[in-house]
């Protein structure tokens, strides 16, 4: 049985990967900072069947590597699929009341851990010679910049799927950037809010692994008329 490696596997984008990942029936490695963060994606999910759990602090350079290291090691299982979605303070600040703190802290979470995440698994991905694919979600917010502080951490995220894709143009590695243009929470969240739940989401996921043909693309889902009509297009 195939295995998707999830960091950031706890939040909204998280849960409804790692939901997608098991009714593909996949087995799930999920990255967690912690028990309690574990505990809170098995509540959402409503399972812990299929997932293992690993923690690691996947905001310094090099906790991605100790997960990849223990994986080798084989007390972790091997991973064919890699889903990042890690993501930091989603609030309205001015760009002039962003405090320098603030600013270095979002940039770690929600861009540095994503791209530590890329750069600590591709090898391995790569090594396998294997059909394998890498996802990352980005955001709308990031060229609408309404919420300044969000917005400036997609940027990177942007260029960095575009190396991404060009650089895996012709390996075994599918890498695809999820472009999400609407509001996805965990589904007890959405219901209260009125917006997309992550089960409703989950379909995106499990049709970027199953269709082949989809890599080196954006996926723009901006409405629910997108989630099961993929619309994608080449990063370069
Ligand atoms: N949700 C949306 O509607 C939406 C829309 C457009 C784009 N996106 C993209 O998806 C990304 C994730 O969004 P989301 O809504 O899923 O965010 P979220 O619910 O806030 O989840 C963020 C994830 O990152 C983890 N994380 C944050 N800081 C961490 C830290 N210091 N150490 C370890 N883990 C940390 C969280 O772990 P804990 O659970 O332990 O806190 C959680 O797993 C966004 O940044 C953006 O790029 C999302």
């Amino acid at each position: 049985m195939e295995t998707v490696l999830v960091i950031g596997a706890t939040g909204n984008i998280g849960t409804s990967t790692v939901t997608a990942a098991l009714r593909s029936k996949r087995q799930v490695l999920a990255v967690v900072r912690n028990q309690k963060s574990g505990e809170k994606l098995v509540k959402n999910v409503g399972t812990s069947e299929g997932i293992t759990f690993v923690e690691a602090d996947v905001v310094s350079d090099s906790g991605m590597r100790g997960v990849v290291e223990q994986v080798r090691a084989g007390k972790l299982p091997a991973f064919q699929h890699v889903f990042t979605c890690v993501g930091a303070d989603y609030i309205p600040v001015a760009l002039k009341d962003i405090t320098t703190a603030q600013l270095r802290d979002n940039m770690s979470r929600a861009f540095e851990a994503n791209f530590f995440a890329y750069r600590e698994t591709i090898s391995y991905l790569l090594e396998q010679g294997r059909p394998a694919t890498y996802t990352i979600c980005t955001g709308s917010q990031g060229d609408l910049a309404i919420f300044p502080l969000p917005a400036m951490t997609q940027g990177p995220l942007f260029s960095m799927a575009t190396a991404a894709s060009r650089e895996n143009a012709e390996t075994n590695v599918r890498f695809n950037e999820i472009y999400l243009g609407m509001r996805v929470e965990v589904d007890e969240a959405a219901k209260k809010h009125g917006v997309t739940s992550a089960s409703e989401f989950s379909v995106v996921y499990e049709s970027i692994l199953s269709r082949s043909e989809i890599r080196g693309s954006r996926v723009r889902v901006m409405n629910n008329g997108d989630l099961k009509d993929l619309k994608y297009e080449s990063k370069f």
